[in-house]
């Protein structure tokens, strides 16, 4: 397909709405399919193609509460970052056949104000974007090295192992010279992290000895342990820490998916003064002036084979609302994204 006839195509517009705010568990009846006119980009803005859609756990957060984003109400787009190809500009700087990234949400088409977007020269497959070149490598990046400190001959604890963040936290934390601990949930999972990706040790948090098998995997106790889900499995977590250990909270995907998330968490401060433990959350955004250098050093390590990219690329904007609901429940290992349409 040309890129003229992409410009010329369907004048409409299919896109996910939420339909309602889910009582609980998150499922695919809480979204609704519907087609609007396909938009026109004001002044400033351009007009994109959708390409990729990144599929996120912290899309069922946002229905919780007002976070860095107003809580998703019925009605609105449901938004998601994605990777899109400009179709029309009124943008000095951008320009049709561009690709760029920003959040584009769960639709063919987006309009978007082009200081919002972030500008694309692909070297390598789109996909690696959203992967270890995009948020979520950043993420892992800064979380482990940065707000972790993370040194090498240390026992690196992370958890969601398996998934987006957690695969290449765990990667990082090898090239970084640590050992490696996962936490995921199944035992498919933990074979894939060992034989594939070389860790350590990797338990199974629905493992009903998890305290036990923490505790054997990490005998001088863990000295940094990246925190993706919050919940029951940070609280064993506590207990596992060595002394001086540093906590760093990335995500609470335990928490996401119900609308009565647990309070509080045992073991703090009890553990934080016992271990003179440190807990810290960070988002990514706190390193925005800092993200070219750490693009530069993960484009660096997946060139040569260092880091491998974990990626799984669903066909189809309809298979988005499934998406997100297996991620929640574990369905995904690694990067999980929807192709929506082909680069032109
Ligand atoms: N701080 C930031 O700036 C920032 C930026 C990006 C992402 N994040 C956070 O990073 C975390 C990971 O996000 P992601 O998009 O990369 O998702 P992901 O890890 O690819 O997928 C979520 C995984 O969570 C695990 N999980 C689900 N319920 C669980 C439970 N009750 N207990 C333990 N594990 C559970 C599942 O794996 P199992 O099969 O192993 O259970 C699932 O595959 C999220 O908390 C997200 O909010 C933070």
């Amino acid at each position: 397909m040309t890129f003229t006839s992409i410009q010329r195509m369907t004048q409409q517009n299919r896109q996910w709405r939420v339909a309602t705010v889910p009582n609980d568990r998150l499922s695919a009846s809480n979204f609704t399919l519907e087609t609007a006119d396909r938009p026109e980009p004001a002044p400033g803005q351009v007009l994109c193609r959708v390409l990729l859609i990144s599929i996120d756990a912290a899309g069922r957060a946002w229905f919780q509460a007002d976070t860095y984003r107003r809580a998703l109400r019925p009605g609105d787009v449901m938004p998601g970052f994605a990777i899109g190809q400009v179709v029309a500009s009124r943008c000095d700087g951008l320009s049709p056949g561009d690709i760029v990234s920003g959040d584009l949400g769960w639709q063919e088409y987006a309009v978007a104000d082009g200081t919002k977007l972030d500008r694309i020269q692909p070297s390598r497959p789109l996909p690696n974007y959203l992967s270890v070149l995009g948020v979520t490598g950043l993420t892992a990046f800064f979380g482990l090295l940065e707000a972790g400190g993370a040194r090498p001959g240390e026992t690196v604890v992370v958890s969601a192992a398996a998934g987006a963040t957690g695969s290449i936290v765990g990667q990082i934390a090898r090239l970084a010279g640590c050992r490696v601990v996962g936490i995921c949930g199944s035992p498919e999972k933990q074979r894939f992290l060992t034989e594939t990706l070389g860790f350590d040790a990797v338990v199974n948090h629905r493992d009903p000895t998890l305290r036990e098998a923490l505790r054997s995997a990490c005998p001088s106790g863990a000295d940094v342990y990246f925190d993706n889900v919050g919940g029951r499995t940070l609280e064993v977590m506590m207990g596992a820490m060595g002394h001086g250990g540093r906590i760093v909270c990335c995500g609470a995907v335990s928490q996401y998916d119900t609308n009565a998330p647990m309070v509080g968490v045992r073991g703090v401060p009890g553990y934080l003064i016992l271990r003179s433990l440190t807990m810290r959350g960070f988002l990514l955004s706190d390193y925005l002036p800092r993200y070219g250098a750490g693009l530069k050093v993960l484009e660096r390590w997946l060139a040569d084979g260092s880091l491998r990219p974990m990626e799984e690329v669903l066909e189809g904007l309809e298979e988005a609302p499934e998406a997100l609901v297996g991620l929640l429940n574990g369905a995904n290992l690694g990067k999980r994204m929807i192709r929506v349409a082909a680069q032109a």
